[in-house]
This record gives C-alpha cells, structure tokens and sequence, in this order.
C-alpha cells in the first residue's frame, strides 16, 4: 500500500489550524465578491504568486488582509464547512481548530456572527461526516495583554460553544507570561489551554508557556532542541508538540523538510503530532504535511502509527472517545 492510502486510512486528529488560514483563495475572490470587498489582488494566481514568505511576520501581514472578506454568519460557515469536509476526506476524525475573534471584533463583526457559523457548520459536518470538531480561541499576542483580558470577556458568555483557549501572531517579543490573567480566566471557566511557543521564539518561551499559562501542549515546539533538559522535560512529561512541517518550511523556520527535527524529537519519546497551520497558504492539508514529512524523513509504518496515535491521545477528546479511535487505528496498523 502507498505511504498516502495507509495514512489516509489512519484516524487521525489535527490539533493545529487555523481557520481563518483555510481560506483558499478561491473562496477569497468569491467572499469578496459576494461582500464587495476590495482584494489588492486581481486573479487567483496572483494571489497564489504572493505567498512566497521570509519570515512568520511576512505571512502574518498577508493572513490578517486575507480575513477581510469574511463578514457574514454564511461565510464563516462557509469557511468551516469547506475545511471540515477536507479534513474528512484525509481521515481526519477529529479536528481542534483555532479561531482569532480579535481578527474579526476589530473589524466591527460581533461573536455571535463568527461563533454562531463555526458552530453551525461543525454541528452540521458532525451529523453528515461523523467527523468530531472543538474550538480553541487564540488570543493575538502583537496586541496588548488587556486586550486579551477584554476578549475572554467578551467571549464568556459564549464560553460552552469552546474547548480551549490558545495563543497565536508575532511571536519574538512577546512573551507567554504577558497574558497569564486571560489564560488563568479561561482556565477557571473550565476550558483547556494551548499555546503558541518556539516556533520562532526562544525555548524561554516554551518553559514559561508551561510554568505560567499552565498550557496542555504547546504548538510548534521546533525551537526546544535549541535546550536539551527542555527536551528531556517534554518527553518525561510527555507534553505534546502540534508540529506543522510545511509551514515551517514556507516559514524559512528550516531550509528544507529533511533537516526538520520533529524525526529525532519523537525517536527521544516527545509526543508530536503532524499538523497543518494555515494549509491554504502554506500548501498543504494534513494529510499533504503527513506525506511529505515521511518522505523527507523517511519514517517508517510504525512511526506514522506513532504519530497517529499521538495526536488522538494529545486530543481534548474523551478518554473513552480516545479509546475507541485507538482501537481503530490499531486495526488499520496491521491490515
Ligand atoms: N497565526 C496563524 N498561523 C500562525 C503561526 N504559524 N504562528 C503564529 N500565529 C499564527
Ligand atoms: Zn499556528
């Protein structure tokens, strides 16, 4: 069987998307249209053209632009409805996605209209797809922290329509520690906690992602072998990494797939799991994230298992929900 149909064929979970970063730009012209809303860009190709990216901040200028066109209930739905049954389609079973409201409340659009879209479509995609879905609000750290103290107020009353709380943008300079009051709120209503961390940032920040905000996994991660006892921590600990290998190539985080690390990461026992940051810019879903890591790497059957498994047992799912994928995929393991 080819690397392709076999990991297809594993259920998996993707802890690690951003919505906003699944607008293909298909749907971009076609939002934009549908709200009359100006694009800097004249085709599809053209805007293909421009992600070609030095940095993080270089992509992130290009990312919050793109969010423009999203305006209505319809369109959010859209855009969730659109990454769910692409998800689906690459044996997805469960997906954590983030959002970031502050994209959309400084543009005036209120928390029912993204929320209630979100929502819609994941209910919706779970009784035609049977696939399994949870929100997880990013707080944008370029922003001050009380504006983030301000977001989970606003999200409050909202809060039973989300998993998680997690934190995303520019992340040199701005440290985890600045937004423990949000995250310590969120906490307290009962939600989980994720954070952004050594992407391109200090392995500092990976430490204090999990001393201060008290985060279940930190997404990315690729910066902890820069500190070998912090390596040694994340295997003892077995704190998950959400690792988006082709975003860290298109992010120039690693010059070419074969030198990325998250190999040796889980040979020293860390808990990593394959994901796809902002697949419509970065080229590639899950599922295309999966199969080119394991080329570039060249992992064997069982690794991919490992890191299938990984990402189930990382998952805010149910024990029993878990289990039951578990079986699952140990069934497709050995067929
Ligand atoms: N927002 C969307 N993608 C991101 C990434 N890779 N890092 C930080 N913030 C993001
Ligand atoms: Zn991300």
């Amino acid at each position: 069987m080819e690397n392709e149909t076999f990991i297809r064929r594993l259920p998996k979970a993707e802890l690690h998307v951003h919505i906003e970063g699944t607008l293909e730009p298909e749907m971009m012209f076609d939002l934009a249209a549908r709200n009359g809303v100006e694009l800097p860009f004249d085709s599809v190709e053209e805007v293909r053209a421009a992600y070609e990216f030095s940095n993080l901040q270089s992509f992130l200028d290009i990312y919050y632009q793109g969010a423009a066109v999203l305006v209505t209930e319809q369109d959010f739905y859209d855009l969730m409805m659109a990454y769910l049954v692409r998800a689906h389609d690459d044996g997805v079973v469960r997906a954590e996605i983030f959002f970031d409201p502050q994209t959309h409340t400084e543009r005036g659009i209120e928390f029912p209209v993204f929320l209630d879209g979100f929502t819609r479509a994941i209910c919706d995609a779970r009784e035609s797809m049977g696939i399994s879905a949870g929100l997880i609000m990013c707080f944008l750290r370029h922003l001050p922290p009380e504006d983030a103290v301000a977001t989970w107020y606003e999200a409050k009353p909202y809060a039973d329509q989300l998993i998680g709380v997690g934190l995303d943008s520019s992340e040199v300079g701005n440290p985890p520690e600045w937004f423990a009051e949000a995250f310590t709120m969120a906490q307290d209503a009962g939600l989980h906690a994720v954070a952004h961390a050594g992407e391109e940032g200090p392995p500092g920040y990976i430490a204090n992602a999990l001393d201060v905000l008290g985060v279940q996994r930190i997404d990315h991660g690729v910066r902890c072998e820069d500190d070998p006892s912090l390596v040694e921590r994340l295997a003892d600990e077995g704190v998950p990494l959400t690792m988006c290998p082709l975003s860290n190539l298109k992010l120039q985080v690693f010059e070419r797939l074969e030198d990325h690390n998250l190999g040796r990461l889980l040979e020293r026992g860390v808990v990593v799991t394959v994901n796809s940051d902002d697949p419509a810019y970065f080229g590639g879903y899950v599922l295309d994230n999966f199969v080119a890591i394991a080329g570039a790497l060249d992992l064997s059957r069982d690794d991919l298992v490992q890191l299938a498994r990984n990402s189930i047992t990382a998952s805010f799912l149910l024990e029993e929900d878990k289990d039951r994928f578990l079986e699952e995929l140990d069934a497709v393991a050995v067929s």
